[in-house]
């Protein structure tokens, strides 16, 4: 067992425990926001991690035999914790400062339709940058231009969107038949590459679409039918028989339509287990599930109610603060919430 304190807070896990693993557990334990946020790890999936840079945190002691720091900040995902580690993730400003240059990075191809992305209010990066990044941006050339493929009947893939993850080929390579990952080309011009087209007749493809974290992999029978907070989602099941199918998914209701159907997502944005093609697909009437009640809706979505307005305020007055003082300040979890009324 190691001893780690992240953010001030000790807690105690097993050897081979990554930070951010670490970091969820406090979080799970003592209902707090420790956990640096992710783009690419997926606790689901081998091998994610490592490629996005969003879970970096600050290594200001590392461990008990070896007091030093880390001269520079690692990514949380891809680094074990060592016996008395110390960790700063939200309480240092330097590293702040360090995952809001990440953001701008992540956005330097991405386009900024969100108005017209299928994705929006449920895009990992959309949150991201409204809770992490810094408004503007300082580049100047053009961005990266792709027409969007379809990807078999269902997928449709928007390259212009993709902040090359890598998670929607590890799906393809880890949960359908054949080995059919790839990413083509390298650097500014690596590009989602038609393997993934051959995973398409795969019962389990549409998983991409769920674990890409932004809009470039969407559902085709869901695009353009409605913005998703206008939509009720509810938990409901069936008796699937497609092997290695839950059948426990996510209905999104408009009215008594459903219009479409999604894994469950956990409180890290991860689908809780991944569904077959037939239950995503060609279960779109309410009749075909049994009901379980209304989802429970991360903190992360924008569709929990005023998540936006009051996450800028909170960010602008914490850089005021910080502007002025030097000093990173706690506003408190939920402190500016007008529901929040202290007892
Ligand atoms: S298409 Fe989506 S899941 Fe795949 S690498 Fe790009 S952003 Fe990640
Ligand atoms: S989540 Fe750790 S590098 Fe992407």
């Amino acid at each position: 067992m190691a001893k780690v304190t992240i953010d001030d807070i000790t807690i105690e896990v097993p050897d081979g425990t990554t930070i951010l693993q670490a970091a969820r557990m406090i979080d799970e334990k003592y209902g707090t926001h420790t956990a640096p946020p992710t783009m690419c790890y997926y606790s689901k999936l081998k091998t994610t991690g490592g490629y996005c840079r969003t879970c970096i945190v600050s290594v200001t002691q590392g461990s008990e035999k070896d007091p030093r720091p880390m001269p520079k900040p690692v990514a949380s995902c891809r680094t074990n914790v060592m016996d008395g580690m110390v960790v700063k993730n939200n309480t240092s400003p330097e590293l702040l400062e360090a995952r809001a240059g990440v953001v701008e990075f992540l956005l330097i191809n991405h386009p900024l339709d969100c108005p017209v992305c299928d994705q929006a209010g449920e895009c990992h990066l959309q949150d991201l940058s409204y809770e992490n990044g810094d408004e503007g941006s300082r580049f100047q050339f053009p961005k990266r231009v792709y027409e969007p493929i379809d990807i078999g009947d269902k997928v449709k893939l928007n390259m212009n969107r993709c902040i090359m993850c890598y998670r929607c080929v590890k799906v393809c390579d880890q949960i359908t038949d054949n080995r059919v990952h790839g990413m083509l080309y390298r650097g500014a011009d690596s590009e989602i590459s038609t393997y993934i087209e051959k995973a398409i007749d795969n019962d389990f493809s549409g998983n991409v679409i769920d674990v890409c974290p932004v809009g470039a992999l969407t559902d085709r029978t869901f695009r353009f039918k409605s913005r998703v907070w206008f939509t009720k989602p509810v938990d409901a099941h069936r008796n699937c028989e497609t092997e290695g199918c839950t059948g426990k998914v996510r209905l999104w209701f408009k009215g008594d339509d459903v219009l479409r159907v999604t894994s469950r997502k956990d409180q890290w944005g991860e689908a809780e287990s991944f569904i077959c093609n037939t239950c995503r697909f060609e279960k779109k009437n309410a009749n075909d599930w049994v009901m379980e009640g209304p989802s429970k809706i991360s903190h992360h979505s924008v569709i929990n109610q005023n998540h936006y307005e009051l996450q800028q305020i909170k960010l602008g007055i914490k850089r005021q603060i910080k502007h002025l003082t030097g000093v990173k300040i706690d506003l408190g979890e939920g402190a500016l919430n007008p529901n929040n009324i202290q007892k």
